[in-house]
C-alpha cells in the first residue's frame, strides 16, 4: 500500500504484529457502508465522477454481499479491514476503486467503524436490559408477598418481601438503560473527513456523510475527530457498571442456592454437577457472570491506561482499542442473556425465606418503634429492646415467644397488641413509605418500571 516510499517490505513477524484484520474483520459491513457513503459525497461535491461513484457503489455491494454469502473470504494477510476492502475493491473495478480513499484516511475510518459497530450493538445491549428488566418485574410480581430477611452486613436486619428485593435490581438495570442511551448520543457523531487529522483541502461536505450514515452530526474537530476513544471509555465503564450490577446479583443468587440459605433452587438447565461429587449443583452461570465482570473491569482499565499519555493525534496504541471494546460488548450481551431465562426459571422457596426471617430478630426494630409511638423517646426505646433481645437469646427464645409479663417488667407500655405489632406480616405491611416493603409499594414499583419499559 505504501509502496513508493519504502524500498522493502514489511518484516513478516513485524507484519503479524502490526496486523489487526483477525479482530477488525468484525467491522466489514460499517467500513462497507461508510466507503458507499464517502463515494456519494465525493461524486455529489464533483470531486469524483458520478461513473466512477457507480462503479464504487456497486463494487462494494458486490463485496458486501459475498462476504455474506461466504463466497469471498477475508484475506488475513491484509493489515486490517480497511485496507481489504479498498484492496478489493480495486481488483473487482480497477482505477476507480483507487479514488475512494481521497479526502479521508484510516484514521477516520477505524473511528468511524467503531462508532457504527457500537450504536448497533449498544441497541441489543439496550434490548436484553429491557428484556431483563421485564423478567425481573414479573418474579418480583409474582412473588410481592413472600418475606424473607433484609439483610445489611449480611445479618439478617428488617423483614421484606422478596418483590421488593428484586425490584432493587430493576431500578439498577433501568439506570443502565439510560446509561448506555446517554453513551450513545454521545458516540453518535461522524468523525469522517477528519482526513488523518487536519481536514483537508477537497470541498468536502462532512455533513452529507454524517447523514447518509444516520449520525446526530459532524466532529467539530477534525484532530479530536480521530483521535478520541472517549465513547469506548464512557461505554465500557457503563458496561462494567451492568457487569457489577450482575455480579452482586449472581453473588446472591449463589449464596441463596446455598444449604446455607436455601432461598431459591436454579432450574437444572442453568446449574452443573461436579465430577466427583454427586450431590452437587453449582451455580456455575451466575459465577461465570461474577467472574466475567474481573475481566469486563479490566478492558476499561486496559483501554484507560493505553488512552492516557497519547499525544494527538492518532497513534498506533490506538489499535489496542477494539479488541477490549468487541470483548465487554460480546461478554455483556452474553450475560444479560443467559441471566434473564436464568431469573425466569429460577424457582423461589418461600417457607425457607419465611423461616430465615422468623429468626434473628428482625422485628427489633419495630418493637422500639412500637414503644415510641406510645410516648417512650426512641433511644430509650431502642435500650429497653436491646435488653429484651439479650434476654431472649438467653433463654433461647424470640421476641414473639416472651410472655406478656416479661414486657411489662421493662415498660408499662407493652400490652397484649404488641404480639401483633412485631408478627412478620404487620412490619411488612406496615412499611408504607415510598420505596417501602409493603406489597402496595412493590406494586406501584413494578407499574412504574414496567411504564418505563415502555418509552
Ligand atoms: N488498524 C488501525 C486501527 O485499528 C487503523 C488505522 C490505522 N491508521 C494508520 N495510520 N496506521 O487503529
Amino acid at each position: 500500500m505504501w509502496a513508493g516510499r519504502f524500498a522493502k517490505a514489511l518484516d513478516s513477524m513485524a507484519d503479524d504484529f502490526n496486523s489487526s484484520i483477525r479482530f477488525d474483520c468484525k467491522m466489514y459491513k460499517r467500513d462497507i457502508m461508510g466507503s458507499i457513503a464517502h463515494a456519494k459525497m465525493l461524486a455529489k461535491q464533483g470531486i469524483i465522477s458520478y461513473g466512477d461513484c457507480e462503479s464504487i457503489t456497486e463494487g462494494l455491494a458486490s463485496i458486501l454481499d459475498d462476504i455474506q454469502s461466504g463466497a469471498l473470504e477475508i484475506d488475513m494477510s491484509c493489515e486490517d479491514i480497511h485496507m481489504f476492502v479498498e484492496a478489493e475493491l480495486t481488483k473487482r473495478i480497477g482505477d476507480a476503486g483507487k479514488r475512494l480513499h481521497t479526502a479521508r484516511s484510516r484514521n477516520d475510518q477505524v473511528a468511524l467503524d467503531i462508532r457504527m459497530y457500537l450504536r448497533e450493538e449498544t441497541d441489543k445491549i439496550t434490548e436484553l436490559l429491557r428484556a431483563l428488566v421485564a423478567d425481573i418485574a414479573d418474579k418480583a410480581e409474582e412473588n410481592k408477598a413472600v418475606i424473607l430477611p433484609g439483610y445489611t452486613h449480611l445479618q439478617r436486619a428488617q423483614p421484606i418481601t422478596f418483590g421488593h428485593h428484586l425490584m432493587a435490581y430493576s431500578m439498577m438495570l433501568l439506570r443502565d438503560i439510560s446509561r448506555i442511551r446517554d453513551a450513545q448520543a454521545r458516540m453518535n457523531y461522524s468523525p469522517i473527513g477528519s482526513c488523518a487529522l487536519a481536514g483537508t483541502t477537497y470541498d468536502t461536505d462532512r455533513q452529507f456523510e454524517a447523514d447518509e450514515l444516520g449520525f446526530s452530526g459532524v466532529m467539530q474537530n477534525s484532530i479530536d475527530g480521530v483521535s478520541d476513544r472517549d465513547f469506548c471509555v464512557e461505554l465500557m465503564s457503563a458496561i462494567s457498571i451492568i457487569m457489577m450490577h450482575l455480579s452482586r446479583f449472581s453473588e446472591e443468587i449463589i449464596l441463596w442456592s446455598s444449604w446455607e440459605f436455601k432461598f431459591v433452587e436454579l432450574d437444572d438447565a442453568y446449574t452443573t454437577g461436579s465430577s466427583i461429587m454427586p450431590q452437587k449443583k453449582n451455580s456455575d452461570m451466575a459465577e461465570l457472570v461474577r467472574g466475567k465482570t474481573g475481566r469486563v473491569y479490566g478492558n476499561l482499565l486496559g483501554l484507560l491506561t493505553t488512552l492516557k499519555g497519547l499525544p494527538l493525534a492518532y497513534n498506533k496504541d490506538m489499535q489496542e482499542d477494539k479488541e477490549a471494546i468487541f470483548d465487554s460488548v460480546e461478554t455483556v450481551q452474553m450475560c444479560l442473556e443467559i441471566f434473564a431465562p436464568m431469573i425466569r426459571t429460577m424457582k423461589v422457596k418461600a417457607e425457607n425465606m419465611y423461616r430465615a426471617a422468623q429468626e434473628g430478630f428482625i422485628n427489633a426494630t419495630d418493637l422500639a418503634d412500637y414503644l415510641t409511638k406510645k410516648g417512650m423517646p426512641f433511644r430509650a426505646a431502642y435500650k429497653v429492646v436491646g435488653q429484651l433481645v439479650a434476654e431472649c437469646i438467653d433463654k433461647k427464645c424470640v421476641l414473639d415467644d416472651l410472655p406478656i409479663e416479661a414486657y411489662r417488667l421493662h415498660s408499662e407500655l407493652f400490652e397484649q397488641d404488641l404480639y401483633h405489632e412485631i408478627s412478620l406480616e404487620t412490619c411488612v405491611s406496615k412499611r408504607i413509605s415510598e420505596g417501602g416493603t409493603c406489597v402496595s409499594s412493590v406494586e406501584k414499583q413494578i407499574a412504574y418500571v414496567r411504564e418505563e419499559l415502555k418509552k
